[in-house]
């Protein structure tokens, strides 16, 4: 990994780039919530979801190739966490909330992986 780039509501710099567009996403237990994430990219993108709970570092969910194949922190093994991917688009799909859901989600752009 080259680089990666974190951008929430607004868009990142340069020709890659991912936008999140939501804002607040407000839920209850049980729920299933998709968070959006699309991205415009010249290269051949992986697309990653991190958690950040407050006063946190970023934890590392899962990362999903183009090709569809998917790599999940152990952590995040449960099929609870999953996201899709297309040439603009990988939402990032949570069922069955739990509080411990809460948290600030990232969606992030690799530009060059070597996998
Ligand atoms: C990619 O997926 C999103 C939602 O998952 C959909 O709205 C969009 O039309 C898809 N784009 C392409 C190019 O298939």
């Amino acid at each position: 990994i080259t680089s990666i780039m974190f951008c929430s509501s607004s868009e990142c710099k340069g020709e890659d780039k991912v936008i999140q567009e939501q804002g607040d996403v407000i839920a209850a237990e049980g729920d299933t919530v998709t968070l959006g994430c699309t991205f415009t990219s010249q290269t051949t993108p992986t697309l990653f979801w991190y958690k950040q709970e407050v006063n946190a570092y970023p934890k590392y969910i899962l990362r999903k190739f183009l090709s569809g194949a998917t790599d999940k922190a152990p952590e995040f093994q449960e099929d609870r966490f999953d996201a899709k991917i297309n040439e603009t688009s990988a939402p990032l799909k949570i069922q069955k909330l739990q509080l411990s859901d809460s948290a600030v989600y990232y969606c992030a752009l690799s530009l060059t992986v070597s996998e």
